[in-house]
């Protein structure tokens, strides 16, 4: 018998990738529009599966009601796990996640981010549409010959200091684990903070990186320092952001993420009041770009989330691990 996913978080781009990976109809899939949390996990009864996305919360109560119900499998179909709690899945329930699926597609939109940022182009499209050909205020500066550093060189990051050292940018990086043998030369964090022009996060969130942003180490950053995350919003402190550009230290912020997206990103919130005060004077500052964690979303991402998603499934069913098994 076909086995059954519930697949929460559902969205059109998601069918489409997912019912295409599962053109033969091997699984049984029933999208839910909504999250997977504590009132909507009654949703997953009588299902041997629930895939989720970055903001469902997988925490302890949703996983004993999900090992009650006797689902197997926490299918996330993202890389970072932040959003489950692995200890208490330990010896309940697998979980299984999308380690790499397009490095590019996240490292291109930081650039992106990052040139439209300095060149102004949110600014430029906007006038332009209105007929308005002025150029004062649009003065940008040379990514060329500028230092940017770089936090995490795992499979994003090192994707990302190529695209920089394309531009004859200056790259530095740090990351708590150095890769031996990859040639990369390491500098301490401080070193990013004091000599980086534009800083880019590329780690996961942990309670290490949790707030890495903060007032504290804004402090010791270049005035007019440009931040670009498209990690996990809460790598920064969003006040302390906010503070900082207020004060002019930051001289702009590329945000894919945000602290408390996940009430508010992937969601059409227009025609409404937006409750979070401290995003809606980020995004109300010039020189703040907020995208809404967008930066996985290429056709080439989707078809890999899908089809990875999918054999994780079967190698867990069928063995009892996956080679993908978060432990
Ligand atoms: P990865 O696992 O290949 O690399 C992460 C790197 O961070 C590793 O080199 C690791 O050693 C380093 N790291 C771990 N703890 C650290 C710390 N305390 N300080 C500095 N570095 C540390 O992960 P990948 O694929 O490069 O993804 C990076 C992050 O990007 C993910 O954790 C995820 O949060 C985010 N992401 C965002 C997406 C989006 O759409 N905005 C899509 C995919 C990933």
């Amino acid at each position: 018998m076909a086995k059954k996913i519930a697949f929460f978080d559902a969205k059109d781009y998601d069918i489409a990738s997912f019912d295409e990976a599962n053109a033969d109809g091997k699984y049984k899939i029933k999208y839910f529009e909504t999250k997977l949390n504590e009132d909507t996990v009654k949703l997953a009864k009588g299902y041997d599966v629930v895939c989720v996305f970055v903001n469902d919360t997988v925490d302890e109560k949703v996983i004993s009601q999900l090992k009650k119900k006797d689902v197997k499998l926490v299918a996330l179909r993202c890389a970072g796990f932040n959003n489950v709690d692995i200890e208490a899945a330990k010896d309940k329930i697998g979980v299984v996640r999308v380690p790499a699926y397009s490095p590019y597609a996240v490292a291109e939109h930081a650039m992106a981010l990052l040139l439209t940022s300095v060149r102004r182009i949110h600014k430029a499209y906007i006038r332009t549409k209105d007929f308005n050909f002025s150029l004062n205020g649009l003065m940008g500066f040379d990514l060329h010959g500028k230092t940017v550093g770089v936090v995490g060189t795992g499979k994003i990051g090192r994707v990302f200091m190529d695209i920089c050292k394309g531009f004859g940018m200056n790259v530095i990086v740090y990351d708590k684990f150095p890769a031996e043998g990859a040639g990369i030369d390491y500098v301490d964090i401080n070193e990013i903070w004091e000599k980086s022009d534009i800083i880019s996060f590329h780690c996961p969130l942990t309670e290490e990186t949790y707030h890495m942003v903060d007032e504290k180490s804004i402090m010791h950053m270049k005035k007019g320092v440009v931040l670009i995350n498209t990690s996990r919003g809460a790598l920064i402190d969003a006040e302390a952001l906010l503070n900082g550009i207020r004060e002019r230290k930051i001289g702009a912020a590329c945000l894919d993420v945000y602290e408390e997206e996940a009430d508010v990103f992937f969601e059409d919130r227009s025609g409404h009041i937006l409750g979070d005060d401290v995003l809606a004077r980020l995004i109300s500052m010039p020189n703040v770009i907020v995208t809404s964690h967008q930066a996985f979303l290429t056709k080439e991402a989707l078809t890999n989330i899908a089809s990875t998603t999918l054999s994780n499934i079967e190698e867990y069913l069928s063995t009892g691990t996956c080679v993908n098994e978060v432990k």
